[in-house]
């Protein structure tokens, strides 16, 4: 069963990924070693809240949650107009609260550090977030990140234009130095970038098949919560996702963070190209933008395997049988 570190800044489809891991988790296919909460979408201290709600929504109160690290950086700001205030559509008070405090939770870099220092080869990272906390380890403690099994990255955009400027993605461009480091790291880095991501919309259509009860009894309140959840939260991000025109006028948005579990849990549904990537992090337009050396002789120096497709609908309908899953038991 895979071990796994999720580093994470809550956010719509952060959230629903968090839950599709407590799905694969309750079906003994996933151990959630600890989430590793990152400033990005919205701050530090929010990100901690609605990761360590997800968590009491979803029954692991016992997963340690880390507060994420917090730099001074340049730039683009946090994506609360994407993703709500609280980065959850403005639904994280209606959740369950968290004993776990922000003030006294312990640095998400520590505990990555920790954590891997523990468990040398076995955990995999999967970071959907800006790579601050990844970096920061790296930087406290060289080498750290090698401990890894394996690190998955919801991050770039190769082909497709960027979605926070018109060359970079919103993961790269927050912390460019960040996720310079962090490619540097290692050489095997598992990166699924928006040109695959941006296919990924989950619908209302999809979010209003978890309100029907598979057996003849009724709804519990717990798990009448986790359906109403998880359909307001998919209306509320279809709303924005329809404001800022990133479906394509299609109603829905796009899950681009739940793509790093489909790739750990059902590997077949990807396929990718071996590259050297890296990060512009002095441009004045490009800042934040990933760029492969498609010379022929870097592939000797490649540090990525880059998604490159993805089956959309098999992706779609697996995480939907597990979410499915997930408020049925
Ligand atoms: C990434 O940026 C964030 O807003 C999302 O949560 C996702 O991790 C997509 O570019
Ligand atoms: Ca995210």
């Amino acid at each position: 069963v895979p071990k796994i570190i999720v580093d994470t800044d809550p956010g719509g489809d952060d959230s629903f990924a968090l839950l599709w891991l407590q799905s694969l988790a309750k079906q003994g296919l996933a151990d959630i070693v600890a989430v590793t909460a990152a400033a990005g979408n919205v701050s530090a201290k929010r990100t901690f809240q609605g990761a360590s709600r997800l968590l009491q929504l979803g029954g692991f109160d016992a997963v340690e949650v880390g507060r994420g690290v917090c730099r001074e950086l340049e730039g683009i700001g946090d994506a609360a107009y994407i993703h709500g205030l609280d980065g959850m559509g403005n639904l994280c008070q209606t959740l369950p609260a968290s004993p776990r405090s922000f003030d006294t939770a312990r640095s998400s870099d520590d505990i990555l550090i920790e954590k891997l220092q523990a468990m040398p080869g076995e955990i995999t990272l999967v970071a959907i977030a800006p790579l601050t906390n990844l970096a920061s380890a790296e930087k406290k403690s060289p080498g750290i990140l090698k401990r890894a099994k394996e690190i998955v990255i919801m991050g770039g955009a190769f082909h497709t234009p960027g979605n926070v400027t018109s060359e970079s993605e919103f993961n790269i461009a927050f912390d460019p130095e960040a996720a310079q480091t962090v490619f540097a790291s290692r050489n095997d880095l598992i990166i699924i970038p928006l040109d695959v991501t941006h296919q990924l919309i989950f619908t209302p259509t999809m979010a209003a098949q978890l309100h029907r009860p598979q057996t003849k009894r009724p709804f519990t309140p717990r798990q009448s919560q986790l359906a109403q959840f998880i359909t307001t939260l998919c209306d509320f991000m279809t709303q924005t996702a329809l404001a800022y025109r990133e479906t394509q006028g299609l109603p829905g948005f796009l899950v681009h963070d739940a793509a790093t579990l489909a790739y750990v849990f059902y590997p077949e549904t990807l396929a990718f190209c071996r590259a050297r990537v890296n990060v512009e992090t002095q441009g004045i337009w490009t800042r934040g933008k990933t760029l492969i050396d498609s010379r022929h002789r870097a592939k000797s120096s490649a540090n990525a395997w880059v998604a490159s497709t993805v089956e959309c609908a098999s992706v779609l309908a697996i995480m939907l049988e597990d979410l499915k899953h997930l408020v049925q038991t």
